[in-house]
């Protein structure tokens, strides 16, 4: 009994060394400028400040959650805390790439590190001047993004050294659409780059050979009137909805930028090729669960997907200022936390940690543009397990 207590000691000590609570600031002054969450609450984020020699280094990420593609799922998603700032837990756990020890995060510690609250439901590119009284949705993601990146300039990143915009998930795709949007905000003076954790999400069909992720998000794009702050390069070639997908405008982006993502991406797993509507008997749904339940034909479709998103990369090429870590893991984001941003145990590819590759990779110390070998080959992954 004794031994157990000190082992349940000793692990609650190295949680509380690996991560820590930051508070939560409302971004009140930007609901004058209508930059809002949808339901017309003002944005928030957490900030550590910089200290040091990083107090001009600014690293702001903006968090993800999906997505609402139309008014009914905007609905639904209203009154929580990806829909209004009034649902917020009001402390956030800072960890790996936030963390404020060089032992955790090397080169980034001493930056100012800002996270953003995700309450748009559109990546951060949604501006729809109306708002229908009848349910009171504001579709104001670009709007907050500027709100945000206006007030950090204000707050002294108008003097930024160095600055980074980079986001997980819808976040990690708000950092590959926005990153030209954000070089342009920031002082021509200061170094920009972007980095794109899970924010790759490829226009792939279903396990029945239905279209479903490409719809989907041409409908964002309408509900939230997204077109106007995409790569215009893009917009004169194609449809609006198809420049949401990275791999159509990646191309086109002029900033640094780096992307992290397994090529087993578990939230595209679950929702872009075995969704619920293209798996009604859910043959998928232990695979989906836990990559080592997926059968050998189950497998060799997974196999399929890995091939295609690889695919999907080849409009990003191998310029130097241009990074990628692309790992066979079956997970989705792995920068925010300890284990798969920098232990021991952490994930490796070509011997190197994510926070060593991303490290030399902005400070220009070294490229690296690394693909993994297929799954199962990789020992170093951290596969994630749902409920
Ligand atoms: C909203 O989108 C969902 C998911 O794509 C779809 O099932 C539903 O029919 C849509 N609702 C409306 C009113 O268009
Ligand atoms: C991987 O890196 C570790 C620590 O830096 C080193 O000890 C080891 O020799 C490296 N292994 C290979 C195969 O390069």
């Amino acid at each position: 009994m004794m031994r157990v207590c000190i082992i349940l000691v000793g692990l609650l000590s190295l949680l509380s060394i690996e991560a820590y609570d930051v508070g939560l600031t409302f971004l009140d002054s930007a609901v004058a400028q209508g930059a809002v969450c949808l339901d017309g609450s003002a944005p928030a984020y957490h900030m550590d400040k910089g200290f040091g020699a990083g107090i001009d280094n600014w690293l702001v990420f903006f968090e993800g959650g999906g997505w609402c593609n139309n008014v009914t799922n905007c609905l639904a998603r209203r009154d929580t805390r990806l829909g209004s700032s009034k649902q917020m837990l009001t402390t956030e756990t800072f960890s790996g790439m936030f963390h404020n020890k060089p032992k955790y995060n090397p080169d980034f510690y001493d930056w100012n590190r800002i996270k953003v609250r995700y309450c748009d439901g559109a990546s951060f590119t949604g501006d729809v001047e109306e708002v229908d009284p009848k349910t009171n949705l504001h579709f104001r993601g670009a709007r907050i993004f500027r709100a945000v990146i206006e007030d950090l300039l204000a707050k002294g990143m108008k003097n930024a050294k160095n600055a980074m915009l980079a986001g997980c998930s819808a976040g990690g795709l708000t950092s590959i659409l926005q990153c030209d949007n954000f070089r342009s905000l920031l002082p021509s003076t200061t170094k920009v780059k972007c980095l794109s954790d899970a924010g790759f999400f490829i226009n792939a069909k279903t396990v029945i050979g239905t279209s479903h992720i490409e719809g989907f998000y041409a409908d964002v794009v309408q509900t939230h009137g997204s077109a106007k702050v995409l790569s215009p390069a893009c917009t004169s070639k194609m449809s609006p909805g198809l420049c949401f997908f990275p791999q159509n405008m990646i191309q086109y982006i002029e900033t640094p930028i780096f992307l992290i993502n397994a090529a087993y991406d578990s939230w595209q797993v679950k929702n872009i090729l075995a969704p619920g509507v293209a798996d009604r008997k859910g043959t998928w749904r232990e695979c989906k669960l836990d990559i080592t339940k997926c059968s050998s034909d189950q497998l060799n479709i997974l196999q399929g997907y890995r091939q295609e998103f690889l695919k999907a990369l080849t409009g990003f090429d191998n310029s130097p200022s241009r990074g990628m870590f692309i790992n066979s893991c079956y997970s989705h984001c792995q920068t925010g936390i300890q284990e798969t941003w920098l232990r021991d145990d952490s994930p490796l590819l070509g011997n190197t940690t994510i926070a060593k590759a991303v490290g030399d990779w902005y400070y220009e110390r070294a490229t690296f543009q690394k693909i993994d070998c297929p799954y199962p080959c990789d020992k170093t992954c951290h596969n994630r397990v749902f409920e």
